[in-house]
């Protein structure tokens, strides 16, 4: 892929985003918040390609697995106004069927393709497949390192500043001042959660810190440190012991995969 492909790209995701520009002020803000999305993790997909020494045709097409990843959002939320893939369809899906029906990919050559529509597809899911390897296993590792570092930065902030602006389809929970047992437990074991065991906003929460443990590069670890995204995520939830110690086994799985690393001389790396 030249460098010419990369600005076509971004006109057409330009172009394309904009067919879903309206008058509906809340729509608008959720269109609005997904472009921006993007932006931010083409922008962290750029940063962390560069540091694991990515150059020319390599970094671009990771470029435009992230430009790609979240483009089945837009038709997602025409159809079904809301972000959630449990009440709607599988936004990865969506984004592989619009690629392919648009045909936006048909410059890059069959190899870029395939790595750019599995990338799109994987960005998402629970577990990576097992039977995935090679570049598209790369590349589909890189996208969800670098969307989960603007995920954190989009729901954290949010949830900051929720009492002066709420917006109904980041509210997905009932806001009740409880937690469920078992998805602090998986905490504990550091096991990812899936979104259907989250029963209330603070499980939501929780299921984002469990993010960490699906964390592949010490480069993303080193961002969600400098950050604070552990912290800030954990001030959001309720005191008591439970929380306390979840929040403590993160920080510490945090230490000592980066001083694994840092033993491997890989510190900024592909993590074990
Ligand atoms: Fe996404």
């Amino acid at each position: 892929m030249d460098s010419t492909s990369i600005v076509f790209f971004h006109d057409w995701f330009d172009r394309y985003v904009r067919t879903f520009y309206t008058n509906d002020g809340e729509m608008q803000t959720n269109i609005e918040l997904k472009e921006r999305h993007t932006k931010k993790v083409c922008e962290n997909m750029k940063a962390l390609g560069t540091r694991l020494g990515l150059q020319d045709n390599a970094l671009r097409l990771a470029e435009v697995v992230a430009l790609f990843h979240d483009i089945g959002r837009f038709e997602q939320y025409r159809q079904y106004r809301t972000f959630s893939d449990l009440k709607a369809e599988n936004h990865g899906l969506i984004g592989v069927r619009v690629l392919e029906e648009q045909k936006v990919l048909s410059g890059l050559d069959a190899q870029e393709k395939n790595i750019v529509l599995k990338a799109v597809e994987y960005h998402n899911i629970l577990d990576l497949p097992e039977h995935e390897a090679g570049e598209v296993l790369f590349y589909a590792r890189m996208i969800r390192d670098a969307d989960k570092l603007d995920a954190f930065d989009v729901v954290i902030n949010y949830y900051e500043g929720r009492d002066q602006r709420k917006n109904h389809v980041l509210e997905d929970f009932p806001d009740d001042p409880v937690y469920t047992p078992s998805v602090v437990e998986k905490i504990m074991k550091g096991e990812n959660i899936s979104y259907k065991e989250a029963k209330t906003l603070n499980d939501r929460k929780l299921t984002y810190a469990a993010w960490i443990f699906d964390v592949n590069y010490g480069f993303t670890l080193l961002e969600i440190k400098r950050r604070d995204y552990m912290d800030r995520l954990f001030r959001l939830l309720p005191p008591g012991e439970d929380i306390a110690n979840a929040h403590l086994y993160i920080s510490d799985y945090i230490e000592k995969r980066l001083k694994e690393g840092n033993k491997k001389g890989n510190a900024l790396e592909r993590l074990e």
